[in-house]
C-alpha cells in the first residue's frame, strides 16, 4: 500500500482517514491513510521526516495550512491565491508541491450535490481568515453577479477585495462589516470561526428571504448556530460544511491518484456516522 496522511494538531477528531478509507476502498485504490499529529513546533520536521521514509501525499489542516504554502518548494496557481495549502505530494523530481482543494470542495458541494447556481448570483461571505481566503478564487471563477466580503475587521475584508480584484473579472466585489449589508442575497456563506465560540457575526436579518441559501463551512452533528438562526429568520434552505470537507478529500484523492472518487456515497457514511 502506498501512504498518505492528515497533518494537523489537534489530530484526534479528523475524518480524513475515514474519508479517504472509503475512497480507496470503493475505487480498488492501494491508499492507507492515517493520521498525524505535529508537534507545534514542529511541523515542517514531520513533513521532511513522512516523506523521507515513502509517503506519497499529506492533507495539512489546522493549524499548519499557511506553513504547508510556505514549505512547498512549488505550488499550484489555486494554492498560490489561497496563501495556504491543504495537500502536499513531491513531483517527479522530489520537490514538494502544494495545492489548495478546499475552494474546488465547496464549489463541487455547492453547485452539484446541492444544485445551486452560483453564475449571476449575488453572494455574501461572511469572515476574511485564512478559510475565506482559500475559497474565494474557486468561487469567483463561478461568475457570480456580485461578491460582498463582510468580516468583524472590516480592513481584512478590503484586504482580501483587493487582492482578487483581478480575478474578480465581471463581479462586482466589495468588502464591508458585518452590519453593513441591507437587502437580500441569493448565496450566503459563513466563513467565519464565530460558532466556535457560540457567536454569531451581527448581519441584518433581511440578508435572508426563502430563497436565499445558507451555507456554513463548519460542520458539525447538530444543525450550527449560524444555520440556525438563519432557519430563525426565514432560511428554507440550509447547508453545513460535511459536503465541502468530503469533496475537498475527493479532489485531493484526485490529485494524488489520478482517479475521482464518488462522493454522494461517503456523504451518506459520514452523515449517518
Ligand atoms: P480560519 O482559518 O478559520 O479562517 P482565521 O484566519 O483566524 O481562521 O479567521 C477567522 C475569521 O472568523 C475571521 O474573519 C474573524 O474575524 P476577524 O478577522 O475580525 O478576526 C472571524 N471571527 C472569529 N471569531 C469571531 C466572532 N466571535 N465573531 C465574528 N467573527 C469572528
Amino acid at each position: 500500500n502506498e501512504l498518505y496522511a492528515v497533518v494537523g494538531h489537534p489530530i484526534n477528531h479528523s475524518k480524513s482517514p475515514r474519508i479517504h478509507s472509503l475512497f480507496a476502498k470503493q475505487t480498488g485504490e492501494p491508499v492507507e491513510y492515517t493520521a498525524i499529529q505535529a508537534p507545534l513546533d514542529g511541523f515542517a520536521n514531520t513533513v521532511r521526516q513522512f516523506f523521507e521514509s515513502g509517503g506519497k501525499g499529506l492533507n495539512v489542516t489546522v493549524p499548519f495550512k499557511e506553513q504547508a504554502w510556505e514549505l512547498a518548494d512549488q505550488r499550484t496557481a489555486r494554492a498560490e491565491k489561497a496563501g495556504a495549502a491543504n495537500t502536499l505530494y513531491q513531483n517527479s523530481e522530489g520537490r514538494l508541491v502544494a495545492d489548495n482543494t478546499d475552494g474546488q470542495g465547496l464549489v463541487q458541494d455547492l453547485t452539484v450535490n446541492h444544485g445551486i447556481q452560483l453564475k449571476g448570483a449575488n453572494i455574501l461571505v461572511l469572515g476574511a481568515g485564512g478559510a475565506v481566503r482559500g475559497v474565494l478564487g474557486p468561487l469567483l471563477a463561478q461568475k457570480p453577479a456580485s461578491m460582498t466580503i463582510a468580516n468583524r475587521t472590516v480592513a481584512k475584508a478590503e484586504a482580501l477585495a483587493t487582492l482578487f480584484a483581478e480575478d474578480a473579472g465581471a463581479t462586482i466585489l466589495s468588502a464591508c462589516g458585518f452590519e453593513a449589508p441591507d437587502q437580500p442575497f441569493d448565496v450566503i456563506i459563513n466563513g467565519t470561526s464565530a460558532s466556535l465560540q457560540g457567536d454569531l457575526p451581527p448581519v441584518r436579518t433581511n440578508v435572508i428571504t426563502a430563497g436565499t441559501v445558507v451555507y456554513d463551512m463548519m460542520y458539525s452533528l447538530q444543525t450550527t448556530t449560524f444555520n440556525q438562526w438563519a432557519l430563525d429568520n426565514g432560511a428554507v434552505r440550509v447547508f453545513d460544511g460535511l459536503g465541502m470537507l468530503i469533496e475537498q478529500a475527493a479532489e485531493s484523492f484526485r490529485v494524488w491518484r489520478g482517479v475521482q472518487p464518488d462522493t454522494a456515497s461517503v456523504i451518506d457514511v459520514l452523515r449517518n456516522d
